[in-house]
């Protein structure tokens, strides 16, 4: 039977909360407290009673986090995978367990589909798309060699794998677009900062572009940058991905040239496709979050704006 119908008819009705189990990967970034945020809000707002887990950039600890979720028998499970590959075992798991699960954000490499109800989250192939169409348009002027560098997000995740492969699809034609270096930084500022600084020791004048898959690793490079004695924005142009507050504001100021968005609040999405699930509803294999590209010139306008 179904063990999650909600009586709402009568006041004196037991009524008994949707339980939500969410493992999140981690909280490595702003962008992933804001996801985390928007998930827990959204879950009071619906009346959906969130189980939590941070597993701190561990599969291993996702794992763990999920078996407990369906020992404890929640309605819903609800994974933001931290990389693609590994997943299937435990997926069936799950549908074994009859538990129905929502994939967010990244994706889950897995030869049957049907292990999962629906994938919630970007189009990040497109966002290294707009990342390249932008450095295209931006570079149009230059006849040589563009050196390129790229900041990559977590080694096997779905964003740094489709950023880095969208990008490289628009400049494939294009020989004199060349990516010098392409290296983890793991989605942080501090790595960011640290790889950043090694490009520069290594290859400083011949790097015209940073192209960074977000905006915590961008905001990192641009101290390294201004302690090498360039100016971000300027000598070296920087384009980076997510669409923060503060990559906004250091947009204002000239130091990053463009940033594409990427959408973190999916807190809203994630709850009406759980109320979804629990009223027999179907629901598409595939949400996707929409997303603009921002430049300097729009910079200032919005830097107010921004809700994370
Ligand atoms: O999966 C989305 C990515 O993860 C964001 O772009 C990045 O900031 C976060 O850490």
């Amino acid at each position: 039977g179904n063990k999650s119908v909600i009586q709402t008819d009568s006041e004196q009705a037991p009524h008994r909360k949707i339980v939500l189990g969410f493992s999140q990967l981690g909280a490595e970034s702003t962008w992933r407290i804001a996801n985390t945020t928007s998930i827990r809000e959204a879950a009071k707002e619906a009346g959906i009673e969130l189980w939590f887990e941070n597993a701190d950039q561990s599969q291993s600890k996702q794992f763990e986090a999920i078996r407990s979720f369906i020992k404890q028998k929640v309605d819903v499970i609800a994974i933001a995978p931290v990389i693609e590959s590994g997943w299937e075992p435990i997926l069936q798991e799950i549908k074994q367990a009859g538990i129905p699960l929502i994939i967010l954000d990244r994706l889950v490499n897995v030869s049957d589909p049907s292990l999962y109800v629906t994938y919630i989250g970007s189009d990040f192939y497109e966002e290294g798309r707009k990342a390249g169409k932008y450095m295209i348009d931006k570079m149009s002027t230059k006849k040589d060699t563009i050196g390129i560098v790229e900041l990559v997000g977590t080694e096997g995740s779905t964003p740094s794998i489709s950023r880095g492969k969208g990008f490289r699809d628009v400049i494939k034609d294009r020989p004199n677009f060349k990516i010098l270096k392409s290296e983890v930084s793991d989605f942080t500022f501090a790595q960011g900062k640290q790889v950043m600084k090694t490009f520069l020791a290594k290859m400083g004048g011949d790097i015209d572009v940073l192209y960074s898959h977000n905006d915590d690793m961008a905001l990192g490079a641009i101290e390294a940058i201004e302690e090498y004695g360039l100016r971000p924005g300027k000598d070296i142009i920087i384009i980076s991905v997510d669409g923060t507050n503060k990559a906004f504001e250091k947009m204002a100021e000239g130091k990053i040239n463009s940033v594409v968005e990427c959408n973190p609040l999916l807190g809203p999405n994630l709850m009406q496709a759980v109320n979804e699930l629990i009223q027999g509803r179907s629901l598409p294999k595939r949400i996707v979050t929409p997303e603009s590209v921002f430049t300097e010139t729009m910079a200032e306008v919005e830097v107010g704006k921004r809700k994370y």
